[in-house]
């Protein structure tokens, strides 16, 4: 009888065995229907058409009947999965009826764009949508892309990019949610689901791509394409939570990026695609790899090589290659000489077939013309202005100078930026059209009147060096009652290998409003950037500064009301505003160093004395000339009314690791007008298996408030919320004491602390 259990037992445990040394697709595909059919296409594809899916082309020219013919071709024998930046429909349904009836294994192909913040209708730069602290408010305008982007046949969009920057000389930094993992976090899930809806099969939805995966917002010096170098605690911390929020949104797909992170290129980095996105995240999706970026390891001398990129990207587990051929041409004979497998292979388009399943682009492969094209809808259009209004960040506001009174007798507008309507969609708006952009000087027109707006731009351009508008403008600034200077940045200025080592205001815009500010009429300064731009030389000849980032197409209406009082100033910094480049990077969930700078004065370095010992200015860790504080901190805006907190509570102070805290505290209104504050909630871990950051986002709000109202607002936090990766890289948290902070932003609030003991009983 003994024997019989044990003989049944081993048996069981041989079973046990052998299921887990199958690979995980086969059991994928016994119990789940679409694993099934994934199964049953890929039985009937060749091994051409196999490295056919992995490969995403761009059709160069359409009035080239040439290439038409060879693409014709191509998809024919099944050698294209994926195209990007094909916009004619009519093309894109050819190819894909091509596809579908002509080729051999009748897999459909996916069309690919950079929808980034809206289509036709754009909306702020992603930095700015960030600024809005209002994922709901990103979904939304996600969603409207993607049902705009689908009337135009496409499907899969490379949004949201989702890297931390830390460094605005950094051009990408205009794309990005700024610097703080948690905010990033939660714009990341909006985006995904903004794009991605309840269900990817929906016509009106499109594949989310979180990219770039990762690091590369660090970019050394924030030149683009630059080596990132950031330790693995710091990584998972930080750059890769968005990441792994995008992830558990669902996200469909996720792009490599072009930098070596430590040393190991992206596109061929383990560590990235195997360990922590497949195994420990149990990603099912695909990823593409970024423009070339799987042949420029040659360039950044890490494969000899094509074939030998070829050999390090599908071994490292990039499934779709953008644009470069080397999987095309190495694949294939990577598998004959046994340095890649054919079942690697046949995963690699398991994810892509997934994506395209889920798309439901097996039943519905046609561009969907059964809607009619919804682009820039009066839904879609105010959606635009209530997130640009939101994404206002009002930055100095002296003697409470706006909002501005409607009955101003004359307003003068000028600036290089008031009328720019190509300029202010900013980077990344392929698909936005100057002719329906609104800009300031139109806005303003139709809300005080023609007769009231005096208007020049001063500079033609923001770079221009030319002074021969300076009197045309000083002269129409000293018959007006307020100067609304509309200056910044063309989109040019940030995106995509457009750092700036300087990040002043170019060209000689300080200089004009200085000229400006002598006439004696009040000086408003609305800024347009893809990035913070220092304004340390000019602020004090600034009465009022607005920062509107790249606003979009709405980015007029919802300045004009902001400035007029029709709304309020709805944004938040997303990101640390340095005075000088030379502090960056600067950013506020730091280390404390083992010599901080604790409120030390800081003595303009004209002032610093001659002849004194090293040591008299306080051996702290901060700029001679530069201090060590930003211009304004992470979370900043000031309102049109003012807000005050009281009664800062711990539900404990005391607390084990099972536990979860309360904090609560009271806001009131005590201005005159209604008004919004974003509440924010920072902690502190003061000590740690590796050194931690001074404050931590933990949580916000957006609470609205008549005058005199007030709320308490509470938060919950787990203790989960607190963990960080340690040196032996487990995700812990640790007992001890931390602070808390409800309050403005990152330098301000109500202080508590409690304790984690996890002996107490
Ligand atoms: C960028 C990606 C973009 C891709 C396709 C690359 O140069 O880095 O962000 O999605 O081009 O346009």
């Amino acid at each position: 009888m003994k024997s019989t259990i044990s003989y049944i037992l081993l048996l069981f445990f041989i079973s046990l065995l052998l299921m887990q040394c199958r690979p995980s697709s086969d059991r994928k595909s016994e119990i789940d229907p679409l694993e099934r059919k994934i199964d049953s296409v890929l039985a009937r594809m060749g091994l051409e058409e196999k490295i056919g899916q992995t490969a995403q082309r761009r059709v160069l020219s359409l009035e080239n009947d040439l290439i038409i013919e060879e693409t014709r071709e191509a998809v024919r024998k099944g050698e294209v999965g994926s195209f990007l930046n094909v916009m004619n429909t009519d093309m894109m349904d050819e190819l894909q009826r091509i596809a579908v009836e002509e080729s051999h294994s009748g897999v459909p192909l996916l069309f690919g764009r950079d929808v980034i913040h809206g289509f036709r209708t754009v909306f702020p730069i992603p930095l700015g949508l960030a600024a809005t602290w209002d994922p709901g408010l990103v979904e939304e305008s996600a969603a409207i892309a993607a049902q705009e982007a689908t009337t135009n046949g496409i499907r899969w969009t490379f949004a949201p990019m989702i890297d931390i920057s830390r460094d605005a000389r950094w051009g990408r930094i205009a794309e990005s949610p700024g610097e703080d993992p948690y905010l990033a976090s939660l714009m990341a899930g909006a985006y995904v689901k903004g794009f991605q809806g309840e269900n990817l099969s929906s016509r009106t939805s499109i594949a989310a791509c979180a990219k770039h995966y990762a690091g590369y917002g660090a970019a050394e010096g924030g030149r683009d394409y630059n080596s990132a170098i950031i330790y693995e605690q710091l990584l998972r911390d930080i750059y890769l939570a968005p990441f792994k929020a995008a992830k558990d949104a669902g996200v469909s797909t996720f792009m490599i990026s072009f930098n070596d992170l430590n040393g190991v290129p992206a596109s061929g980095n383990r560590l990235l695609l195997k360990t922590i996105l497949r195994d420990e995240w149990d990603f099912d999706g695909f990823v593409v790899s970024d423009w070339e970026s799987i042949t420029e390891m040659i360039d950044h001398g890490f494969c000899t090589d094509e074939r030998d990129a070829a050999d390090k990207a599908a071994n490292a587990g990039v499934d779709m290659e953008m644009v470069g051929r080397s999987y095309e041409n190495h694949l294939g004979e990577l598998i004959q000489e046994g340095r890649f497998s054919e079942s690697q292979l046949d995963n690699m388009v398991r994810n892509i077939l997934r994506i395209k399943f889920r798309l439901g682009l097996f039943e519905n492969p046609y561009v969907d013309r059964s809607r009619d094209k919804v682009v820039l809808s009066d839904t879609h259009l105010a959606t635009a202005r209530k997130s640009a209004i939101q994404s206002l960040v009002l930055l100095k506001n002296k003697n409470n100078l706006l909002p501005l009174s409607d009955g101003l007798k004359k307003v003068a507008v000028i600036g290089p930026m008031a009328d720019a309507p190509y300029e202010q969609l900013g980077t990344w708006s392929f698909d936005g059209d100057r002719k329906d952009t609104r800009t300031p000087l139109h806005a303003i027109r139709e809300h005080l009147g023609k007769e009231k707006v005096l208007y020049t731009p001063g500079l033609a351009f923001s770079r221009d060096r030319s002074m021969v508008g300076y009197s045309q403008a000083v002269s129409v600034a000293k018959q007006a009652d307020v100067i609304l200077f509309f200056g910044g940045e063309e989109a040019i200025l940030s995106g995509e290998a457009h750092s700036r080592a300087d990040i002043s205001l170019p060209g000689v815009q300080e200089d004009l409003i200085r000229e400006l500010k002598k006439t004696g009429t009040p000086v408003v300064t609305v800024i347009m950037a893809g990035r913070p731009i220092t304004v340390n030389d000019i602020i004090d000849d600034i009465d009022a500064l607005m920062m509107a980032w790249h606003p979009g197409t709405m980015g007029g209406p919802a300045i004009a009301d902001v400035l007029f009082g029709e709304a309020e100033p709805g944004g938040r910094l997303p990101v640390t505003w340095p005075c000088v480049v030379g502090q960056i990077p600067i950013y506020y969930n730091h280390p404390n160093t083992g010599r901080p700078p604790l409120n030390e004065t800081f003595i303009p370095i004209e002032e610093i004395p001659i002849g004194v010992g090293q040591s008299s200015l306080g051996n702290t860790s901060h700029y001679l000339d530069a201090g060590y504080l930003p211009h304004f901190p992470f979370g900043y805006g000031l309102t049109y009314t003012t807000f005050d907190y009281r009664n800062l509570k711990l539900s404990d102070t005391l607390i084990t690791l099972k536990d979860t805290l309360r904090v609560s505290v009271t806001v009131s209104n005590t201005g005159s007008r209604e008004g919004t504050e974003v509440v924010q909630l920072y902690v502190r871990d003061h000590v740690g298996d590796i050194v931690r950051p001074v404050r931590e986002l933990k949580g916000f709000q957006r609470v609205f408030l008549q005058p005199g109202e007030k709320k308490k607002i509470c938060f919950v936090l787990h203790t989960d919320d607190l963990a960080f990766h340690n040196q032996d890289m487990e995700h812990v948290t640790e007992p001890g004491i931390f602070s808390v902070w409800t309050g403005r932003n990152a330098h301000e609030g109500l202080e508590g602390s409690f304790t984690i003991d996890n002996d107490i009983k």
